[in-house]
């Protein structure tokens, strides 16, 4: 069972399972998905989910589901994830991200299934101060109520695997980009992006006039930001590798946690300029005021995600950018014709 499996991260690890041979239910809402990643999903994998657009935070709705189905493992990605929309309510974050995940917990633990593997966030970790982070590295105080969801989805999970009988790998994505190489699905930001990669394809694209980059004057090589970009078909290779290694009981621990980066900072500078390097496309850009809540350099340590898991991420910052681009004028040249 895939929750918000019709969401980014989602669809690429739904169509990684079905290629792996995966039998897959999606659960999706339209909170912050389209229906059309369903028909993708079947034209790039030629195969069938079953799917079912049911909010997760239903309980009696899922509870049907989990009746009905047998799952060997559930994936939830189900979750908000607006860092500025979750402090302006945060309790709608608190009643999305936790609820959702409580259901199926309880689901999970009334029908016998054993394995969930959850989408957590290197935003756990806040402003680290060694890097690269390490799974040990400790949380600090989350400064938004997305973050601290994903703290506390961590903590929930610990406390009940500790106890109970079921299994969990917490994954903690660091930022995600790209898309998958058909170019039938990749990142659907709503209205303005907040993150990065999809501002800079928007403003090459001419969607948006001006990218502002929040901030020069950080302590790193030129001034900006540094992120830990990773690959989202790499990620979505590495929920397979999380589920296989709880369906084979191969998890020393009742509880995992995993970095998923390729363990290289970019900065903000850095990617801008690959991008216009990559497609031959001019960004509009100046530099702004820094983003209150920021953090300056982040990046992976994925040592044990190589050696525990078994996964490395492939692709580097030229497949990033260009199948993000592709993505892009992809959907553009679509709007523009479906008018
Ligand atoms: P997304 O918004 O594209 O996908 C999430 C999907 O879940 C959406 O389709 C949404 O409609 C659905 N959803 C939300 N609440 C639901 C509910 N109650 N019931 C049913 N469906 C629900 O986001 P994404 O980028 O694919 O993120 C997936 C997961 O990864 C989330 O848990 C997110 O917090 C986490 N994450 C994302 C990033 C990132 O930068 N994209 C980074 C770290 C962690
Ligand atoms: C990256 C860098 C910005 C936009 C967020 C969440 C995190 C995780 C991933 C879910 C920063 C700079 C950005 C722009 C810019 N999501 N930037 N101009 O902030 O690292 O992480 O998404 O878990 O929780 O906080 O990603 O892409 O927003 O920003 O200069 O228009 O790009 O200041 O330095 P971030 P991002």
């Amino acid at each position: 069972m895939v929750t918000g499996g019709l969401g980014y991260i989602g669809s690429h690890t739904v169509v990684a399972l079905l290629q792996t041979g995966f039998n897959v239910i999606i659960v999706y809402n339209l909170s912050n998905s389209d229906i059309f990643v369903l028909s993708r999903i079947r034209e790039i994998t030629n195969r069938e989910p079953v799917f079912y657009q049911i909010d997760v935070c239903n309980y009696e709705a899922i509870s049907v589901l989990f009746e009905k189905h047998e799952i060997a493992t559930v994936i939830h990605f189900a979750a908000l994830k607006s860092v500025s929309e979750s402090v302006l309510h945060p309790l709608k974050y608190y009643q999305n991200n936790l609820g959702s995940l409580v259901n199926v917990l309880l689901l999970m633990e009334k029908n016998e299934v054993k394995n969930i593997v959850f989408s957590s966030s290197a935003t756990v970790y806040g402003e680290p101060d060694k890097l690269p982070v390490t799974e040990k590295t400790p949380f600090k105080k989350a400064l938004s109520a997305y973050g601290s969801s994903k703290q506390m989805g961590e903590d929930i999970l610990e406390s009940i695997t500790a106890t109970g009988s079921i299994h969990a790998i917490a994954l903690r994505y660091f930022n995600p980009v790209g898309a998958h190489a058909s170019a039938l699905i990749g990142e659907l930001p709503r209205g303005i992006p907040n993150n990065l990669m999809p501002y800079i394809t928007q403003t090459g694209i001419g969607k948006r006039e001006k990218l502002t980059v929040y901030g020069n004057n950080y302590n790193t090589p030129d001034g900006t930001c540094i992120r830990d970009f990773i690959h989202v078909e790499d990620l979505a290779k590495a929920h397979i590798r999380a589920a296989e290694r709880l369906i084979n009981n191969k998890n020393e621990s009742a509880f995992d946690v995993f970095n998923l980066g390729t363990g290289n900072g970019f900065s903000v500078l850095q990617l801008i300029n690959a991008f216009q390097k990559i497609t031959g496309t001019k960004l509009n850009f100046q530099i702004g005021d820094r983003r209150a809540g920021d953090i300056e350099c982040i990046y992976a340590d994925v040592s044990k995600a190589n050696s525990v898991l078994g996964w490395k991420a492939a692709l580097g910052l030229e497949d990033m950018i260009s199948s993000s681009w592709k993505w892009e004028t992809g959907l553009s040249f679509q709007q523009t014709n479906v008018g």
